[in-house]
């Protein structure tokens, strides 16, 4: 009976950490998308799309500015063969889940997700395709360096969001009727 009540102790106070971890996941998060870009992940079917629009190669890198849970990196190496993927996220536990799905899906090798605010680092030197789902003015913001960083042609996707000078190549509508864009720097 004691050993019973003593289980029953010990399985409340774990149950009570995983209800807090999960408290504090949530106030990080919410507070996260208040002071900055809110954390909206991109579904595969959208992913696919964009990268069909940058016309991703395997054998070629991705870098996701602000990757979230790693979901479009997930789709360029999964489904198009990517070398390699590199993703920015400043949200711990978003970029923890992020971290967990790549490993799930057996891409830690190819796919790295480091954990620096992007306007802080030096940026990947090897890169073919940008992508980005971020507001107006972090892309604004983000475009000089990525024309300081990458050579003429390298391709920038992006979801919903513009960049402001730079050459559009192409849009196209996604399911939800949102916009994604392919850009050459
Ligand atoms: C709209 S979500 C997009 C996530 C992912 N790219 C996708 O499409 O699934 C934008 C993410 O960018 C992250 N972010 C915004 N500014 C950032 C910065 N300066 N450095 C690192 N991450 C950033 C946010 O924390 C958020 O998770």
């Amino acid at each position: 009976m004691s050993f019973l009540f003593s289980a029953l102790l010990v399985f409340l106070l774990i149950f009570q950490f995983f209800l807090l971890f999960i408290l504090l996941a949530i106030v990080s998060i919410v507070f996260s998308s208040i002071v900055s870009v809110p954390w909206v992940p991109t579904h595969s079917r959208i992913g696919r799309q964009m990268f069909k629009l940058a016309d991703l190669q395997p054998e070629e890198i991705v870098v996701d500015f602000g990757c979230g849970d790693g979901s479009l990196l997930i789709t360029a190496v999964k489904e198009f063969g990517a070398k390699r993927g590199i993703g920015y996220e400043q949200q711990l536990f978003v970029r923890w889940l992020g971290k967990l799905r790549v490993h799930l899906a057996g891409l830690s090798g190819k796919i790295e997700i480091r954990k620096e605010n992007f306007f802080k680092v030096e940026f990947p030197k090897e890169v073919h395709v940008v992508a980005s789902y971020l507001f107006p003015k972090t892309q604004a913001d983000l475009e000089p360096l990525l024309r300081k960083a990458y050579p003429k042609g390298t391709r920038v996707i992006s979801r919903t969001f513009t960049y402001p000078t730079l050459e559009l190549i192409k849009t196209e509508k996604n399911y939800k009727n949102e916009n994604l864009y392919l850009y050459r720097l």
